[in-house]
């Protein structure tokens, strides 16, 4: 088994490390290779995500990822997320899977990954003005609804397809399907709503959801506020998959250039994002469970300062690994 740890920028080595405290407990034989990405890998190299680290995630059983992005390149010409994007691209992972759970939610973000707003034409004109483009083909619309739906069926049993019908030509393709595959899972109660409505249903009702599914854009929207409503960004972990090669594992949330440093970054959504890892890239779904539920555990007995505590990321990893010797 082989593992490609990116461990990022900002607080992305912090919980990183983490992480690897937790690896090495839960699969001492799991081999792993670091490799460089995002801000420091500009630094060092002058692009984002050098051709060595495409090569040994392609190659890995599946790949840990930390956040990427540093304040220095915002308004860069070559950027950290260029590099994320091309690293989605490379590996194929459409199907991101964005779950969030708290008292009385329990819901699925499944984000169509590789299209959409973020990969198609744009520019900026001689004019000054600028552009970006959103195409999807049906193609690239039913695998991520298929998705959706089969995971459902495994689920509650119950998709919310999420799209601007009202405005966008892409939105209107997108519930075509929808409405085309629906019959192939009669099993599966599924409704349309608009992203505005949807956003609104989110932060008052969200016990209402089983799985959304969406395309790109409104799906990294849409699971910053799921997680947000669950307990906060720094709980919120998620799986990047495609159909055949690794996937990619990361948190939902960024490099969190405000805290990076001071050794308060909450290590849950990477140690969580640990836990996709084991259960979808390792095969291993005893230890991902065993893994959530100790951090669920460290959660409650030594919180970080973003959940109202005042423990480390360091002692939450360590109360991780001793609840883990509970667990496991
Ligand atoms: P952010 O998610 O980094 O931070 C938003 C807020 O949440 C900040 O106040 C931060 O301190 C807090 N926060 C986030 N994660 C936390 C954690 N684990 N523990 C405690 N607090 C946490 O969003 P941002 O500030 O808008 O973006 C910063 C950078 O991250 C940007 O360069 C952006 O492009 C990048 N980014 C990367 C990814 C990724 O690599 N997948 C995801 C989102 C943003
Ligand atoms: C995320 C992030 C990325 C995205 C950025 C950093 C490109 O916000 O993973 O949610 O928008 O997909
Ligand atoms: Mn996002």
């Amino acid at each position: 088994m082989k593992v490609v740890v990116l461990p990022g920028d900002g607080i992305g080595p912090e919980i990183t490390a983490q992480a690897m405290r937790v690896l090495g407990e839960i699969a001492p034989g799991a081999e792993t290779e670091q490799r460089l990405f995002g801000a420091q890998a500009i630094r060092e190299t002058g692009t984002p995500l050098p051709d060595d680290t495409v090569a040994a995630c392609l190659a890995a059983d599946a790949v840990l990822k930390g956040p990427i992005g540093d304040p220095e390149f915002d308004a860069a010409d070559v950027r950290p997320e260029q590099g994320l994007l091309r690293l989605r691209a490379e590996l194929g992972v459409y199907a991101n899977l964005r779950p969030s759970r708290a008292d009385g939610i329990d819901l699925l973000i499944v984000r169509e990954l590789v299209g959409g707003l973020y990969y198609g034409a744009s520019g900026v004109r001689d004019d000054g003005s600028a552009f970006d483009t959103c195409e999807y083909s049906p193609a690239q619309i039913e695998r991520i609804v298929r998705r959706g739906f089969e995971l459902a069926r495994s689920r509650g049993g119950r998709l919310t397809s999420v799209d601007k019908a009202n405005v966008l030509e892409t939105s209107r393709l997108w519930r075509r399907v929808v409405r085309g595959l629906a019959p192939d899972y009669p099993d599966v109660a599924v409704e349309d709503m608009l992203i505005d409505n949807a956003a609104m249903q989110l932060a008052t009702a969200p016990g209402q959801f089983d799985v959304i599914v969406t395309e790109n854009m409104f799906g990294d929207i849409l699971s910053d506020l799921a997680a947000a409503v669950t307990g906060g960004l720094g709980l919120a972990p998620s799986a990047s998959l495609s159909d055949t090669g690794p996937g990619l594992f990361e948190p939902v949330h960024g490099s969190a250039p405000d805290i990076a440093g001071q050794g308060i970054a909450n290590p849950a959504g990477m140690l969580l994002s640990m836990a996709l890892l084991l259960e979808h890239g390792l095969g291993r779904p005893g230890e991902a469970a065993g893994l959530a539920a100790a951090v669920e555990r460290a959660i409650v007995e030594a919180p970080t300062p973003d959940l109202g505590g005042q423990a480390s990321t360091e002692e939450f990893g360590d109360t991780v690994l001793s609840a883990l010797a509970v667990h496991i």
